[in-house]
């Protein structure tokens, strides 16, 4: 099968597409031919090492996964003996930030993993970027127990995460105030949001309105700098290290002092999460923002565009079979 396959850390540059063998489901695993999975900033970090100490969980010198791609919609191809819940021909998406392995023509995953049939209404693209960037989002937004009529500020709301976290939060009755640039002032307004503020015109952290939650999806502020934000026991909550990588200590301390606290939250995963996103997409509640998308071939470009930091929602890449 073909792979986009990385041997070494570094620049997009490293990633080649080649010739690999497919794998074998075992026991308890189902193997997906993947038809669409993305680019995402997850991918950019494993890829690159950064920041560092992502080697410890991806190789200390050398990335122990060759083949990234932590999200993926599909149809069950083969099966492993012992498999209950999937039968060959099913669509499935799902979300696998460990293996990965999802930048190929196939993959393996386990059945009681992060993985959920595709609604109907769905295409294979529009189903593969709907549990990384929304996974971060609804850990954070679940962690910060917001409930329905109070106020969120999200920051970075045209993001993976941001774009998730605005529609989430909508679904769940919050009071939506999202900040993105000029030109997708629509869009925000478009995925729920009831107000918008033009990160280009004007600082949102001199807002005279005061949040329950400010979220921070894009790592471009800090606690200091929101804290008057926020309601007396308001929460920040990031989904980014911060500016000074303080984020993850202030999340420590902050909740055993009285007040405005911060959240760092590590997110987590499984077969309720991915229903929970398949029941959403089904209704029409959530669907993930698509900027563009690039067939397997052309993936280092793919890599080079997500790493702008510009991207408007997920980038998709499209598998391609030949038959
Ligand atoms: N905790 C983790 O393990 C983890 C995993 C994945 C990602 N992350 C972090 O989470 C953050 C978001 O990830 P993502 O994948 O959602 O990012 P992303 O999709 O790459 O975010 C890009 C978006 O951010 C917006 N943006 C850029 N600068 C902005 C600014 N100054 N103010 C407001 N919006 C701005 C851009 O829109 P504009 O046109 O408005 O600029 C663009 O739509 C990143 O910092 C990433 O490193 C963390």
């Amino acid at each position: 099968m073909k792979a986009a396959v990385n041997t070494e850390y570094g620049p997009p540059e490293v990633v080649r597409v080649v010739d690999v063998p497919t794998p074998t489901p075992k026991d308890n695993e189902v193997l997906v031919k993947v038809h669409a999975t993305t680019v995402n900033r997850t991918d950019c970090g494993f890829r690159a090492a950064k920041p560092f100490f992502v080697r410890a969980f991806t190789g200390l010198a050398r990335p122990r996964v060759r083949i990234l791609g932590n999200e993926f919609a599909g149809q069950v191809e083969a099966l492993g003996p012992g498999v209950m819940s999937f039968a060959v021909g099913d669509r499935v998406f799902g979300y696998d930030d460990t293996a990965c392995g999802a930048h190929a023509q196939y993959l393996t995953i386990r059945e009681g993993a992060s993985l959920a049939q595709i609604p109907a209404n769905l295409t294979y693209a529009e189903a593969a970027p709907a549990t990384e960037g929304s996974h971060y989002a609804l850990a954070g937004i679940e962690k910060t127990k917001i409930r329905a009529g109070q106020r969120v500020l999200v920051n970075g709301a045209t993001g993976a995460i941001g774009s998730a976290a605005v529609q989430l939060l909508a679904s769940r009755g919050v009071h939506v105030t999202a900040v993105c640039d000029t030109t997708n002032l629509e869009l925000a307004l478009r995925l729920g949001a009831g107000r918008v503020i033009d990160h280009t015109v004007e600082d949102f952290t001199q807002d005279v309105q005061t949040y329950d939650v400010v979220f921070d999806a894009v790592g471009k502020s800090s606690f200091g700098q929101c804290r008057r934000l926020l309601e007396p026991r308001g929460v920040y909550l990031s989904s980014d290290l911060g500016p000074g990588a303080q984020n993850p200590f202030l999340a420590l301390v902050s909740p055993v002092l009285p007040g405005k606290s911060v959240l760092f939250p590590f997110p987590r995963h499984d077969q309720a999460m991915m229903n929970y996103f398949k029941d959403l997409l089904e209704s029409g509640l959530f669907r993930p923002v698509i900027d563009r998308s690039y067939p397997l071939g052309d993936i280092v470009e793919a890599y080079r565009y997500v790493e702008t930091g510009q991207k408007i929602g997920n980038v998709v890449i499209m598998v391609e079979h030949g038959d």
